[in-house]
């Protein structure tokens, strides 16, 4: 693992090892799971694209993929709970087992509103599974069905997570220093 040396970073949360191991184990459930399905990963542009390509490449079942994107004031220090779509999906999820990919799932905002919108549509079943889940900041109550990690209530970036868009790509998860989370 290449030490972090970006100022932004206070610690490692999860290496890039952990995050590779657990995203093993959470596709051996998901293959399963959908083992005779239809499955279709619909991925939440941009943060979740990395977490949603390790994942995919790891079932060992067919699925489809499709990806939206939101306009979201929910972030972890705005007033939550106005969510729209901003580019929605290329295909129907009509008769499909539709599993959301979420990087993470804070208030819960976002992903009550993107199932709800997602079984309004006709699919066979929809399901949500989120690389880093943080109950603690939780106001809206949702099940939860695929989950790698729970964090604690800090401010985290990497494996697809930004702060003002950046550190996406970083290939672990880290705390942002409080100094840069206001
Ligand atoms: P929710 O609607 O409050 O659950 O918000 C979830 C969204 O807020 C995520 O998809 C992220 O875009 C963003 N978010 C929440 N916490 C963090 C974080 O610690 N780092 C980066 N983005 C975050
Ligand atoms: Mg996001």
């Amino acid at each position: 693992m290449k030490v972090p040396s970006a100022p932004a970073i206070e610690r490692v949360l999860f290496s890039e090892e952990e995050i590779r191991d657990r995203i093993r184990q959470v596709a051996a459930e998901i293959s399963g799971r959908y083992r005779n399905g239809n499955l279709k990963m619909i991925g939440v542009l941009k943060g979740s694209i990395f977490f949603l390509t390790a994942l995919a490449r790891e079932l060992s079942i067919p699925v489809k993929i499709d990806m939206l994107a939101i306009s979201s004031f929910s972030n972890h220090s705005g007033a939550p709970g106005v969510v729209r779509i901003a580019k929605d999906l290329d295909d129907s999820v009509e008769g499909e087992d539709v599993l959301l990919v979420e990087d993470i799932v804070d208030t819960g905002f976002t992903a009550r509103y993107l199932l709800q919108t997602l079984a309004g549509r006709g699919p066979n079943s929809v399901g949500l599974c989120t690389l880093l889940d943080r109950s603690a900041r939780r106001i809206v109550p949702l099940e939860i069905d695929f989950k790698c990690f729970e964090i604690p209530d800090r401010f985290v970036i990497g494996f697809g997570l930004d702060y003002k868009q950046l550190y996406r790509n970083l290939s672990y998860i880290a705390v942002l220093k409080p100094d840069r989370n206001s």
